[in-house]
């Protein structure tokens, strides 16, 4: 664990669900919190007023992701796909290329993405990541395949990143630290269930976690079913420490 060094921390995508948890966990830790959101949104972070400061834009614009990462020791990023304008590879590039070398950069993205093709999917998945890929892109709405190549970018870069790999996510109260796998079908995984505040504690977590640098963890909530077989097989049970099954 390095903590000692992260003071500013960027969160890009910091009006959306999973951003609003990752202010309030970095604000917790006392960091200096700078958000990034499309100025439509700015509202929505009126809660914590005082408390960070926001840059107004979307997250590829390049100028505004320069402002809002200056200085920072870490850079949160919410990778979403939405509308077919490489949004994804835009926000993802803007944050590799801006961010100071040597900061710490975690981005989100699901299960779908696949860092050394090991992940072993149901036919279920494949068929569902499909469908939406296709219909997304159809509609115009989401691009999937630009979230692929945003994490490829990433992948490729020599930058101190992570890619946190969420489950599907439910709300409800924290459960802790989620467990994680460097692989999709391992069995710790199999209850395919995270709280959203959870997955955001990863993300923050891994800003002063080096084991996670140039991993892919793929979580699961800590006290989910598959996340509970694997603590008790190990002899660590409910109560035991962090379980992640790097393998
Ligand atoms: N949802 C799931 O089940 C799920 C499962 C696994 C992984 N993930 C991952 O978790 C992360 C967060 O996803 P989430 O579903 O939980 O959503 P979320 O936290 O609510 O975040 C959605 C983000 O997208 C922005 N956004 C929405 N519409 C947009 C548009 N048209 N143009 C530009 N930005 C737009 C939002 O900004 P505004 O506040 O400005 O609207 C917000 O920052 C993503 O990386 C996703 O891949 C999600």
């Amino acid at each position: 664990m390095e903590t000692d060094r992260m003071r500013k921390v960027c969160v890009v995508g910091a009006s959306g669900k999973l951003g609003q948890y990752m202010v309030r966990h970095a604000l917790e830790r006392g960091y200096e919190v700078v958000g990034v959101c499309r100025e439509r949104s700015v509202p929505k972070l009126a809660g914590f007023e005082g408390r960070m400061t926001i840059v107004p834009g979307d997250t590829d614009d390049r100028e505004v992701i320069r402002r809002a990462v200056a200085g920072c020791d870490g850079v949160l990023t919410v990778l979403v796909p939405w509308g077919v304008r490489q949004y994804a590879s835009g926000t993802a590039q803007a944050v590799l290329d801006h961010a100071r070398p040597g900061a710490r950069l975690v981005f989100s993205c699901g299960w779908h993405i696949t860092r050394d093709g090991k992940d072993r999917y149901s036919p279920m998945f494949r068929l569902g990541v499909k469908v939406a890929a296709r219909v997304g892109k159809l509609v115009r709405y989401v691009e999937i395949d630009d979230q692929v190549e945003a994490c490829r970018r990433v992948f490729a870069s020599d930058t101190r990143w992570t890619v946190v790999r969420g489950s599907s996510l439910e709300e409800g109260e924290s459960q802790g630290l989620p467990v994680w796998s460097r692989h999709v079908g391992d069995p710790v995984l199999a209850s395919d269930m995270t709280r959203r505040v959870d997955f955001a504690l990863f993300m923050v977590e891994a800003l002063t976690d080096d084991t996670l640098v140039r991993e892919a963890p793929a979580i699961v909530g800590r006290l989910t079913p598959s996340a509970l077989a694997h603590a008790e097989g190990q002899g660590g049970g409910r109560a035991g420490g962090r379980t992640n099954t790097p393998g």
